[in-house]
């Protein structure tokens, strides 16, 4: 699996600046004196820096940007990186220029001639952006350069960077699942992958089908009927603090042909991602046991595949769900509220959460109202969700919330069953959301993310090139410092 290499932090010096190989990136404002590092630059280029500030260019860039001097004379860097920035950044600030470093990164070293600036968001920034999938590349590209930090205490700077570091790692844990193709990632290798967390301090226990059969999750089994791989619910347990759990589920759709009621082909290959909610759920709980968190979270992930089989679900097909109430499957590609059904009604059974979140690439819907910059937030709770979404505004994640309400939900209502699977196509987000609250409890806070839009996107965005994002770890993780953690 794909990570990083890890960042080191030595003692701020100026001499590094004319001798290092790789790539030197030092800071400044357009119209401050030159800081020391930016300085010392400018003397070794014979005012090549001074030159590149003053330019018409440079006066454009927004803070965090920054521009290249290739082979800069005078030092040994094979580029020098300028970056605007203020004397006193603020953290949005410091994550564009980490994310300004990420980007131009190579294979070589990049010195960051941080000096007294504040390590931790342009860190985690750096490292969010230059991420790279090439497990499926039989000549994979070379893995880039270690970020090095010159900073005025370099071991004050490492210890406030392991919560940074153990964030990035998680993302790049979430990408990497979501990028992987389906025969590669399984339901039995996924659940095999979660396993071995257990190192981390994780309390991890995978029910698989006859358990499934036993605790009574039909709806979840139904979706996995006709595949091959079989289905299972992976539980991942932190308790690093007493009290009620805060529950986090995710979908788990290993692929998604769509069943039955099959998808075109063109873009079929997509699905793949399907298990975002999963992946996002399983980063989430990596970087907790990482970073050792101070707060009691339960994820659980339903890991099914959707597929056309002779054993397959059918359109009109009754399930029973665990809670006992019954779904007619209308559209057997509208899975993914099949599994969560399940998998919110058995945390909410075995884990008496104090609050339960779950994420799901749930709709084409989503993305028609929301496009990719945000993801789609439903609750039965005005401040969790606002608590959320000011978590994910701190990391620079895009949300938004969206309706529920009475109207939305007689859309779903069923002739034959308690309900049905799909309530057509107005509101096709929000219908989904009103199926998945029909199994929380009304007096469990609730909220539901759908991330169809924002788990994969076809360019770079803010955090990440394009391809998986890992949208929500961060977000999540903010959420759980912010409210979630004790003392
Ligand atoms: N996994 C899809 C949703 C999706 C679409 C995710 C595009 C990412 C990108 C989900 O299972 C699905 O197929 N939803 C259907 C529901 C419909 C049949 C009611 C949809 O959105 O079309
Ligand atoms: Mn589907
Ligand atoms: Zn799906």
């Amino acid at each position: 699996m794909s990570s990083f290499a890890t960042p080191e932090f030595l003692p701020f010096a100026l001499d590094p600046i004319a001798s290092h190989t790789g790539r030197v990136v030092v800071f400044n404002d357009a119209d401050t004196p030159l800081p020391r590092a930016a300085k010392r630059a400018d003397k070794l280029t014979r005012g090549a820096v001074a030159r590149a500030v003053a330019s018409a260019a440079f006066g454009k860039l927004k803070p965090g940007q920054g521009l290249v001097l290739n082979w800069p004379a005078g030092m040994q860097a094979e580029a020098l990186q300028i970056i605007r920035l203020p004397r006193k950044p603020q953290p949005a600030e410091l994550r564009k220029a980490g994310l300004s470093i990420g980007k131009a990164a190579t294979e070589s070293a990049t010195l960051i001639c941080l000096d007294a600036l504040p390590p931790a968001q342009l860190v985690q920034a750096a490292l969010l952006r230059a991420y790279q999938y090439q497990a499926q590349k039989s000549q994979p590209k070379p893995p880039f350069g270690a970020f090095q930090i010159m900073v005025k205490e370099a071991d004050a700077a490492s210890d406030a960077c392991t919560g940074a570091l153990a964030r990035a790692r998680a993302v790049h844990l979430t990408r990497d699942l979501v990028n992987a193709p389906a025969n590669v990632l399984t339901t039995e290798s996924f659940a095999a992958q979660i396993r071995d967390m257990a190192a981390l301090g994780l309390e991890i226990t995978i029910l698989d089908e006859p358990a499934l059969e036993q605790a009574g999750l039909r709806a979840l089994l139904a979706v996995g009927q006709g595949s091959a791989s079989p289905s299972k619910l992976a539980i991942l347990h932190w308790k690093g603090a007493e009290g009620a759990p805060l529950a986090v589920v995710g979908k788990g759709v290993m692929f998604d042909t769509g069943g039955i009621s099959l998808k075109p082909a063109a873009g079929m290959e997509e699905m793949t991602m399907d298990m975002g909610g999963a992946a996002v759920t399983v980063g989430l709980m990596q970087a907790l046991a990482e970073r050792r968190a101070r707060a009691n979270v339960v994820g659980l992930v339903g890991l099914v595949e959707n597929m056309p089989d002779g054993t397959a679900q059918r359109p009109g097909d009754v399930v029973r769900s665990m809670k006992g109430d019954t779904i007619e499957v209308i559209n057997t590609d509208a899975e993914g509220r099949l599994v969560l059904a399940d998998v919110l009604w058995y945390a909410q059974q075995n884990f008496k959460p104090r609050a339960i979140i779950d994420l799901a690439t749930l709709t084409g819907a989503i993305i028609i109202a929301l496009g990719h910059d945000k993801a789609g937030v439903f609750s039965n709770d005005d401040a969790l969700a606002a608590q959320f979404l000011r978590a994910a505004e701190s990391v620079g994640e895009g949300a938004w919330r969206m309706p529920l309400g009475a109207a939305y939900d007689k859309q779903i209502d069923s002739r034959i069953a308690d309900m049905k699977n799909t309530g057509g196509r107005p509101a096709g987000a929000i219908t989904a959301a009103q199926f998945l609250q029909r199994f929380v409890e009304p007096d469990t806070p609730w909220m539901h993310l759908d991330i169809a839009g924002v788990a994969l996107t076809k360019s770079d965005s803010a955090h990440a090139p394009k391809g998986a994002s890992g949208w929500g770890v961060l977000a999540l993780d903010a959420l759980i410092v912010a409210e979630f953690e004790s003392g």
